[in-house]
C-alpha cells in the first residue's frame, strides 16, 4: 500500500486528480478499448472532480474512451432526485466532461428486481473487461463504498442496510433529516473494488482520522472494511495531515520518505 500524506484537502484534490489523468493518458484508451474507471460521491472526491473538470476543459485530458461504473446508490431514489448519486455525478462532474453518457454506469435505485440489478451490474463490470483504477472515500466508520462494519470482505453488489451513523452523517444532504436519508442502498461489494486493477482513496479531514489508522496500521477486520485495501497489491491512500493526526509518528515518517519525490 502507498500512502501520500500531503498538507491540505487542496493538495491532496490536486495530486490524485494528477494521478487519475496520468493513468488514463498512459492507457492511451480507443472506443474498443476503454479505460474503465470506476468513481465515488460524496465531500471527499469534490475537489477531485473540480480538477479533473479544468483539465478536459484545457485539452490535457479527455473522457470520451473513458467508461465509468460508480459504487453506490440510495435504493428508492430515481436518477432525477437532487439527492441521488447519479444526480450528484451529473451535477458535479459529468455535465462538464466530454463523457459519452452511455459509458456512466450507476446502479439503478428504482429497480424493481434489485438482485438481477446487483448481478447485471457485476456483469457489466466484467463486460467492460474489469476496473482499472477504483477510486474512492471512506466513512467515518471505515466503510468503502456502502459495505458498512460486517461487510463480508468478499462480497459483490447487493443491497446493504445502512448504520445509524451513515445516515446521520448523510443526513446533511437530506435538509439534516435523517429520516429523508434512505435506509438501504446498492453497493458494489468489497470483492468487486478488489478486483479492481488498482484502489485510490482519498481521506480528508480529523472525522476520519481513526478510519485511516485502521487502514493503515490496525488488523485486516470486516470492522473497517477499508483495511481490506491491504491485500491489494496496487492501493493507494491520499490523505491530508489532519486525517493522518491518529497515526504513528513512524509511520508517518516512514511514508513521508519514501514518498518525497512524488509529491507532484
Ligand atoms: C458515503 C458513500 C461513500 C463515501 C462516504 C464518505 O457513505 N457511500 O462512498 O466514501 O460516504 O463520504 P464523504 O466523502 O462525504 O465523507
Amino acid at each position: 500500500m502507498r500512502v501520500l500524506i500531503l498538507r491540505d484537502y487542496e493538495s491532496v484534490s490536486a495530486w490524485t486528480a494528477r494521478y487519475i489523468a496520468n493513468e488514463i493518458n498512459a492507457f492511451e484508451p480507443t472506443s474498443s478499448n476503454p479505460y474503465v474507471l470506476g468513481l465515488p460521491t460524496g465531500s471527499s472526491p469534490m475537489g477531485t472532480y473540480k480538477e479533473l473538470i479544468a483539465m478536459v476543459k484545457e485539452g490535457e485530458l479527455s473522457f470520451k474512451n473513458v467508461v465509468t461504473f460508480n459504487m453506490d446508490e440510495y435504493v428508492g431514489l430515481g436518477g432525477d432526485h437532487p439527492q441521488s448519486y447519479r444526480y450528484f455525478m451529473q451535477e458535479h462532474f459529468f455535465n462538464h466532461i466530454d463523457i459519452i453518457p452511455e459509458n456512466t454506469h450507476i446502479p439503478n435505485g428504482l429497480a424493481t428486481d434489485i438482485d438481477y440489478e446487483c448481478k447485471a451490474y457485476e456483469q457489466a463490470i466484467q463486460h467492460a473487461g474489469g476496473v482499472r483504477l477504483f477510486f474512492g472515500g471512506v466513512g467515518v466508520d471505515g466503510h468503502i463504498a456502502f459495505n458498512e462494519p460486517g461487510s463480508s470482505l468478499v462480497s459483490r453488489t447487493r443491497v446493504k442496510t445502512l448504520t445509524s451513523d451513515t445516515v446521520l452523517a448523510n443526513a446533511r444532504f437530506f435538509d439534516n433529516n435523517t429520516e429523508l436519508v434512505p435506509k438501504t442502498a446498492i453497493t458494489v461489494g468489497v470483492g468487486t473494488i478488489m478486483d479492481a486493477r488498482q484502489v485510490l482513496l482519498v481521506v480528508s479531514g480529523v472525522s476520519k482520522a481513526e478510519a485511516l489508522k485502521q487502514a493503515v496500521e490496525g488488523p485486516i477486520s470486516h470492522m473497517w472494511t477499508v483495511t481490506a485495501l491491504q491485500m491489494h497489491p496496487k492501493a493507494i491512500i491520499v490523505c491530508d495531515e489532519a486525517a493522518a493526526a491518529g497515526l504513528k509518528t513512524e509511520t508517518v515518517r516512514y511514508f513521508k520518505d519514501i514518498e518525497k519525490d512524488n509529491l507532484l
